[in-house]
């Protein structure tokens, strides 16, 4: 692959990013007017009341199950959506949840459910789903779908995935944005973190949260 085609192709999704970041971050600041005053985050709102994403879905898990978002809505969740065949930053952000998730007490990490959702459901089949999320905690569940159901559910969480031929044309690799979202039980987003966030921030940010909501 020519790297400088793959640079550039780097940077415009990471403008692709700030730009999403910045509309949610003015959404943040529009719905807080007049709230509480902020909680002193330096870098980012973590907390997104009035924001509408994500929504009803019917997915497939990667036991071959079908399930809905019903079947979610009780706890809370750190949801991801990537593709197995992701040379890094899908396996480095899943791994940034399964340290988040190690870092808690057994009592806290029971009320969340990591999710992996596939933007590219042509390559990750059921199999493929299953014997990739084993690979990083035993509670992570994997969904694919039909290509219909998953730009249904990108749609709804304001997910940007484009296939890219490789070079010789003979394969694709999939640019994707990478958000990790941290949803309250009945489907409400609570925080969204980014790929620079790290596991102490993310942490913390979410026990705040979840002391806010209790
Ligand atoms: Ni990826």
């Amino acid at each position: 692959m020519d790297i400088k085609k793959r640079l550039i192709r780097t940077a415009i999704l990471a403008l692709v990013g700030l730009t999403i970041g910045g509309s949610i971050a003015y959404m943040q600041v529009k719905s807080e007017e007049g709230q509480v005053a902020g909680r002193g985050q330096k870098s980012k709102p973590a907390s997104m009341p009035g924001i509408s994403l994500g929504g009803p879905f019917t997915l497939t898990n990667h036991d071959g199950q079908t399930v809905t978002e019903k079947d979610f809505e009780d706890g809370y969740r750190l949801i991801y959506f990537g593709f197995t065949y992701c040379p890094a930053i899908c396996p480095t952000e899943l791994q940034k949840i399964v340290q988040v998730l190690k870092s808690m007490d057994e009592a806290e990490a029971a009320k969340i459910q990591p999710i992996f959702i596939s933007v590219d459901p042509e390559r990750d089949t059921v199999a493929v789903m299953k014997d990739y999320v084993g690979l990083f905690h035993p509670k992570l569940i994997g969904l694919t779908g039909t290509t219909a159901q998953i730009e249904d559910i990108k749609k709804s969480y304001k997910v940007f995935s484009a296939k890219v031929p490789t070079e010789d044309g003979s394969d694709y690799t999939v640019d994707h944005s990478s958000f990790i979202y941290f949803m309250a039980p009945e489907n409400k987003v609570l925080g969204i973190y980014r790929m620079q966030d790290d596991v102490e921030y993310i942490l913390k940010d979410m026990r705040d949260l979840m002391k806010n909501a209790a």
